[in-house]
């Protein structure tokens, strides 16, 4: 018989992977951008590399990539674990921070897995409900932290599905005053103003960040993310991963996605300013849109019900455009869509033109 812990438990759901080229697909967050060329000069260089591709194992530690986004990001040598997307940081931080039956805090709504993660490991955890403008009530994490004897915090900055990210300042504060590991999500981080990377085990002892290629970097199908820290901690999670747990195609990429800064930076103002094309394009319709910090919006719809929003989404899904939409309470009347390149918004602005005005 298997663990009630795993009968009981629901599994995530993914946004639908439907990759006919069709469809205009806006509802996993990906990046609507191929990555930088030098990702295919390195997929053909590996290719070509017949003495060791793919029969050879791959480097274990994927030592060249940490090195490198060590290097590129300006984080202190060692700082950085590599897995596979940050799901598996993630895993790896659920399993290595606690002990089963241990608690931690988290917003509500933030990524839905975390909540997966913690069943799959055993761990008990509390949610605080975002405010009404649906900023992290972070003083009320910390409140619950200490009745309920929390020791990590987690949530995603800028957070998902609202796309908010809190100011440094309250965030400082937060950090510094959790009695135990804060870990922030920062896989959307390149689409804001700013990062607490860099902090991560220096100037707070207490700070984890994760961080992923798939969506800065263009790279969600090659699955790769990191985590940032102290030395100390990567060293103690290092002995929990997989021995091989990046593929020598995956490290290739990301190894050339990084160093390609000019190709990121690029691309992030293009996302960006399609962002406030899109929100402004919405609000003009009668949606409310949620300030966003990253690369998709979660937009109110104008009537303010859920029927209408579930109405759009199955809509445009009718007209091969997929968005989001969550049956979370707090969201219902929301529906979340990915920036797109500016033809994909405008084909997305027409059909919902047609939805609803017919
Ligand atoms: C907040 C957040 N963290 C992490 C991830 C997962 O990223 P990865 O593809 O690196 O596993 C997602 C994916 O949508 C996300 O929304």
């Amino acid at each position: 018989m298997l663990p009630e812990r795993v009968r009981s438990m629901h599994g995530y759901v993914p946004g639908l992977q439907k990759n006919d080229s069709e469809i205009i697909k806006l509802n996993s967050n990906e990046n609507p951008y191929p990555p930088s060329p030098a990702v295919f000069e390195a997929l053909q260089a590996l290719a070509d590399d017949t003495r060791s591709f793919p029969q050879k194992y791959p480097a274990p530690t994927s030592r060249a990539l940490r090195a490198s986004i060590e290097d590129v990001l300006k984080l202190q040598p060692g700082s950085v674990l590599a897995g596979n997307g940050s799901d598996e940081v993630l895993a790896l931080l659920f399993r290595g921070l606690m002990d089963p039956g241990q608690s931690f805090v988290m917003p509500d709504p933030t990524y839905s897995l975390y909540p997966i993660l913690a069943r799959a490991t055993g761990l008990e955890y509390e949610t605080v409900p975002v405010k009404e403008d649906f900023r992290i009530d972070l003083d009320g994490i910390l409140r619950v932290a200490e009745s309920a004897n929390c020791k990590v915090a987690i949530m995603a900055m800028p957070n998902a599905p609202t796309g908010i990210a809190e100011d440094r300042e309250s965030l400082t504060r937060f950090i510094e005053g959790f009695p135990g590991w804060v870990v922030l999500d920062e896989a959307y981080s390149p689409f804001s103003d700013f990062s607490f990377m860099q902090k991560a085990g220096t100037e707070f002892p207490n700070l984890i960040c994760t961080c992923t290629f798939s969506k800065a970097w263009s790279l969600a199908g090659m699955r790769v993310g990191w985590m940032v820290a102290h030395p100390d901690l990567i060293a103690q999670i290092d002995k929990i991963r997989d021995s091989y747990n990046l593929n020598m195609a995956a490290q290739s990429c990301a190894l050339a996605a990084i160093r390609d800064t000019n190709w990121q930076n690029e691309n992030a103002t293009k996302i960006k300013q399609s962002r406030e094309k899109l929100i402004q394009d919405l609000n003009s319709r009668g949606f409310q849109c949620i300030p966003s910090a990253a690369n998709f919006v979660l937009a109110r719809v104008p009537e303010g019900s859920a029927e209408q929003a579930r109405h759009i989404y199955e809509e445009l899904e009718k007209r091969r455009i997929l968005i989001r939409y969550f049956a979370h309470d707090r969201i219902k009347e929301y529906l979340r869509i990915s920036v797109g390149t500016p033809d994909q918004m405008e084909r997305m602005l027409q059909a919902l033109d047609q939805i609803l005005t017919g």
